[in-house]
């Protein structure tokens, strides 16, 4: 008999903060558990790393499309449709399977070739200078500032600006508006609560998105809003208007916060560690192997969900057609059967390899932009300032969406 789980603990504001002691019970049940769907919604819950590897590929289970959100709604007018910030999402990559998926993630990955990720790469370091030089501004005199407000927000700002073509003036106008039209994504019963002002964000980035797409139109340059026009002038690329604007907003979306908070983490996980704090700054040959740990231990999106096309097993827990997967990233990452003492944090593990960007179909398109960027970001931090020390406790996010922090005061003489 396979224990059936509830996920109130984990979708508290405790479990949000601190989900590794919930996932932790979870690993001792094995790699899937049984849920309630009448109290959660899921049918199963993923949390071993092998598991979540086997069910991202799997083509019996799929990303919530429209045509499943339809389903399960019933009504002729299903509420989702009403949602400007759901209508919004369900045209991005996140939210299609084959063949919109593919024939949309063909022209976005080819704008993220490796040529063009190394292109970026002094322009990041020129990016990452003089946020440091705003910091050491800010911060002289040993006036405390806010981490978060100063450098990790402004620097994947900075970068996926650069690469959507955000002009950098407008940059500023953008986390008051990402932030809401994310949320709409938190997992558990209270998420509607977010949707007001989701969707409220959702109607200001379409604007946005819309004037963008137009001046790009009359005047092309190097970005990938342009690249993505002229793909499908020259009949390479299919997609619409809308389309276009909604993948721009996902983009840049699923660019920016992700790494706000990568950056976040890996400062705390740092600044807890001297030793490692110290490699990290003398040895910029370890900053992968420190930027995989960092990924690996602290998750940014904590989550996925997959929905079953036909009746099926995970990890032999049984999945009924339209039965849905919650698929916990962040407990995979903890996986003990994947990561020898999951719960310390060791940049020298053999055979790391983070489960934070997923893996299948869906696989990050933004996965070794935001390597490099953190990769650049955290030494380089470290060198400007050897005496950066914390000023006050951090003050924490608790999302599953962005697991991170809200604030986090420092002082660096
Ligand atoms: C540390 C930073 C990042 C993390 C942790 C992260 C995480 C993820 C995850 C978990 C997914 C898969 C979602 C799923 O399977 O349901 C995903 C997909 C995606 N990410 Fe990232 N991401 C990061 C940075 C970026 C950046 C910098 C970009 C763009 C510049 C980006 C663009 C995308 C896109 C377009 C997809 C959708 C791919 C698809 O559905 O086909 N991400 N990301």
């Amino acid at each position: 008999m396979q224990t059936v789980i509830a996920l109130g603990e984990l979708f508290s504001a405790e479990g949000r903060r601190d989900p590794y002691p919930f996932y932790a019970g979870l690993h001792q049940l094995g790699q899937a558990a049984p849920l309630d769907p009448s109290a959660d919604r899921y049918s199963v819950v993923v949390h071993g790393y092998e598991a979540i590897e086997k069910l991202t590929r799997d083509p019996v289970f799929r990303i919530l499309d429209a045509a499943h959100l339809d389903r399960l709604d019933g009504r002729d007018e299903p509420l989702w449709r009403r949602r400007r910030s759901l209508q919004v999402l369900q045209q991005t990559v996140f939210f299609l399977n084959p063949p919109d998926h593919t024939r949309l993630r063909r022209p976005l990955a080819q704008a993220f070739t490796a040529r063009r990720m190394a292109a970026l790469e002094p322009a990041i370091v020129r990016l990452i200078d003089r946020r440091l030089d705003q910091v050491e501004e800010a911060g002289a005199g040993g006036r405390t500032v806010d981490f978060m407000k100063l450098f990790a927000y402004p620097v994947p700002s900075d970068v996926i600006g650069e690469l959507v073509g955000v002009p950098e003036e407008d940059r500023p106008w953008f986390p008051p508006r990402s932030e809401p039209f994310s949320l709409v994504l938190e997992p558990g019963r209270q998420n509607w609560r977010y949707l007001q002002a989701g969707d409220a964000a959702a109607v200001e980035l379409t604007g946005y998105f819309e004037k963008l797409v137009a001046a790009r139109r009359a005047e092309s340059r190097d970005d990938l809003t342009s690249t993505l026009l002229e793909a499908r002038a020259s009949g390479s690329a299919d997609f619409s208007d809308e389309e276009l604007v909604a993948n721009l907003i996902g983009v840049y979306n699923a660019g920016f916060l992700t790494s706000v908070h990568s950056i976040g983490n890996g400062l705390i996980l740092l600044m807890d560690r001297p030793a490692h704090r110290a490699e990290l700054r003398d040895r910029p040959d370890m900053a992968p192997a420190y930027v995989e740990e960092i990924l690996r231990y602290k998750t940014p999106v904590q989550f996925g969900v997959r929905y079953a096309t036909e009746d099926t097993e995970v990890a032999g827990v049984r999945v009924p057609a339209g039965g849905e997967a919650l698929v916990l990233l962040g407990a995979a990452n903890r996986d003990p059967r994947r990561f020898p003492d999951p719960d310390v944090f060791d940049p020298h593990r053999p055979d790391n390899h983070t489960m934070s960007f997923s893996v299948g179909p869906h696989y990050c398109l933004g996965a070794a932009l935001s390597k490099l960027e953190i990769q650049l970001a955290l030494p380089m931090l470290l060198r400007r300032f050897p005496r950066l020390a914390l000023a006050a406790p951090p003050r924490t996010l608790d999302l599953m969406t962005f697991h991170g922090y809200q604030e986090i005061p420092i002082t660096i003489a």
